[in-house]
């Protein structure tokens, strides 16, 4: 066995920021989850036998691949996923962390979709991989550029990564990109793993894109409860994938990490799975009430902010266009006057005036109006 040393891996700039602000300011206006499905209620949807799982629960280990029913849930949100191609993890970030140390090393290579969620190329890098980070740019609504991507790829391109939705911009690729994607990746022979944590989501229905692990035999699938489903605190995260091997590797990985779930977690994550329509749409009305909220306000202000109006998702990535203010000052202002949070771009490392806007919380036209008063006082 080589021993490459001690792990070293970047401070996670997103989640620093988090740390100093999450839980003191009052209106976190670029948080990327839906607001919090309340237990009470998740629990008023059980079925007979869930409800019987809930009540008869023993808080002992729990089955390392997760829960069966878990696993036979999270199948059925896929056209070709059978339980056993489903593996679970403490959220979505274990899942990506155990599946990065597995998949690539020195003298691999990866490709993955940028500005975006910092472990998804830190961790590949940490491993040692080479990674080359596929831009996204606003003037073309954030589009991957598929010309571009097929010279990212070299001989030991081992993986592509797309976010899709995407965080932080609500990119939504249209099918004809999605499938020229995943076409690339098959051609080439490279894993794709899709971060689909925001499916679910968008706007229009018709707009939904197939899943990562259904469209080709190396597609990789990434799913979450903390987003479209509103349920962070459960720390339910999944793969998905027809590559059994892959997951049994991953699976032995994990054996070093939390080994299983959280065994309440597990069965809310069941009855909230069963129960998905309602759950959706309680995320979706939230998300879309917002989004006329943030027309208006981009509407009144499109001489100093851009608005690429998201396609999906519960997070957008405006800029702030006013010449000589830097959006660093300006978001640290806004939340010492107003407490409302924004997250600028510098934390994804992304130049350019941008900044998240989260608008999956129920507080959000308040803390829009606050953000609104600021505007005015300082940028008219
Ligand atoms: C694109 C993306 N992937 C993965 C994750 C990780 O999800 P979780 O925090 O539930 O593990 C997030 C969370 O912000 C995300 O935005």
């Amino acid at each position: 066995m080589t021993h490459h040393g001690r792990v070293r891996i970047a401070d996670f700039a997103l989640e620093r920021f988090f740390a100093r602000w999450e839980f003191n300011a009052r209106y976190l206006l670029c948080a990327s989850d839906v607001e919090g499905y309340p237990m009470a209620e998740l629990l008023g949807l059980a079925d007979d036998e869930t409800r019987a799982l809930w009540d008869d629960l023993a808080l002992g280990y729990t089955e390392s691949t997760g829960h069966p029913l878990l696993r036979r849930e999270i199948a059925s949100l896929y056209e070709t996923i059978e339980a056993d191609e489903v593996l679970t993890f403490a959220g979505a970030e274990e899942a990506v962390f155990c599946l990065m140390n597995v998949l690539v090393g020195p003298g691999d290579h990866a490709v993955v979709t940028w500005p975006g969620y910092q472990s998804l190329y830190e961790v590949a890098r940490a491993c040692g991989a080479e990674v080359t980070l596929h831009e996204l740019h606003e003037h073309n609504g954030w589009a991957i550029d598929l010309d571009v991507l097929a010279r990212q790829l070299t001989p030991t391109t081992r993986l592509i990564v797309a976010n899709l939705p995407h965080n932080p911009t609500g990119m939504l690729a249209d099918r004809g990109t999605f499938d020229g994607l995943v076409e690339l990746a098959a051609e080439a022979g490279v894993y794709l793993l899709v971060d689909e944590v925001y499916r679910g989501l968008e706007l229009d229905p018709a707009e939904r894109l197939p899943s990562g692990a259904d469209v080709m035999p190396l597609g990789i699938s990434l799913g979450v409860m903390s987003k479209s489903f509103a349920m962070a605190g459960l720390r339910i995260g999944w793969l998905a994938t027809h590559d059994r091997d892959l997951l049994d590797r991953v699976a032995r990985f994990k054996d070093y990490t939390t080994i299983c779930s959280s065994a309440p977690s597990e069965i809310l994550a069941i009855i909230a799975l069963r129960a998905r329509e309602r759950v959706l749409a309680r995320s979706r009305s939230i998300v879309a009430a917002n989004l006329d909220h943030l027309d208006g306000f981009f509407g009144d202000w499109a001489d100093r902010f851009t608005w690429v109006r998201p396609r999906s998702g519960s997070i957008g990535y405006p800029r702030l266009t006013v010449p000589g203010v830097r959006i660093d000052d300006w978001a640290a202002g806004l939340v010492e006057a107003e407490g409302v949070l924004l997250l600028p771009g510098s934390q994804f490392g992304h130049p350019g005036n941008h900044f998240r806007l989260g608008f999956g919380r129920a507080n959000l036209p308040d803390a829009l109006a606050r953000l609104e008063a600021y505007a005015r006082r300082t940028l008219r």
